[in-house]
């Protein structure tokens, strides 16, 4: 089984037929919607909740990415919505993550909690799945590295000093989810590859108020990355 984790303006797969199921799980229940037909291999899971859109901070990573588990999904390819820090991803523009920096807290983003669950630290050399990535970059080869994704905690837009920071200690791209979410998926065995498309320079970089991409350029970008995702997986 395959899954698309899609965010942000990606809360539907157009085209493909799918049936809505709700998945119990140790952490809670989760929506996902599960491919018919010939799309029956394939799982697509709206990280921010079917309906309602939970925050970035709130969202119950370890029961969305238990359910995958559950339903056998061996490969995902999670789409990320990002602000620009360098010129890397530009607003607009769609590419692949090449690593992370962990900048939330509180999150519950582990499944190795101790006691029965047991203790284990996964190594995050190799975060995403290279594998994945040959496959999606002969798909499109237009694809650009994205970069290092820097994970801020939200809801709120960071500061302009915030961006600053997050540009000296190395990070080009920077959203809200992908780090709580990649690191479950690590824990799970569930390879990965993290497509990111820009909507906006992050706060203070190029602009007096961050200002984002008009939704039918989003909309555009959401169609070219889940016909791709469908492609490759
Ligand atoms: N900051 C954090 N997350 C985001 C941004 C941003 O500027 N744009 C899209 N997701």
């Amino acid at each position: 089984m395959k899954a698309i984790i899609g965010g942000t303006g990606v809360d539907t797969l157009e085209g493909i037929q799918s049936k809505r199921t709700t998945i119990e799980t140790p952490y809670g229940e989760v929506e996902v919607f599960v491919g018919e037909g010939k799309d029956s291999n394939l799982v697509f899971l709206p990280r921010h909740g079917s309906e309602h859109s939970l925050p970035p901070h709130l969202i119950n990573y370890r029961a969305n990415i238990s359910a995958l588990s559950q339903l056998g999904v061996t490969e995902a390819i999670g789409i990320y919505a990002v602000g620009s820090i360098t010129e890397c991803l530009q607003p607009g523009a769609i590419g692949i993550v090449k690593d992370f920096i962990d900048l939330t807290n509180g999150r519950e983003q582990t499944f190795f909690t101790g006691g029965e669950k047991g203790v284990q630290h996964i190594p995050m050399d190799e975060a995403f799945s290279t594998d994945l990535k040959e496959r999606i970059l002969k798909e499109d080869p237009s694809l650009v590295d994205a970069g290092v994704y820097a994970c801020s905690n939200g809801p709120r837009l960071e500061t302009p000093a915030e961006i600053r920071y997050m540009k000296a200690i190395g990070a080009d791209i920077v959203g809200m989810t992908l780090a709580t979410e990649v690191a479950l998926l690590r824990e799970a065995s569930i390879s990965t590859l993290a497509l990111a498309y820009s909507i906006n320079w992050a706060a203070g970089i190029k602009q007096g108020e961050v200002a984002f991409i008009d939704n039918t350029t989003i909309s555009s970008l959401k169609d070219r990355m889940t016909k791709l995702c469908r492609t490759v997986l």
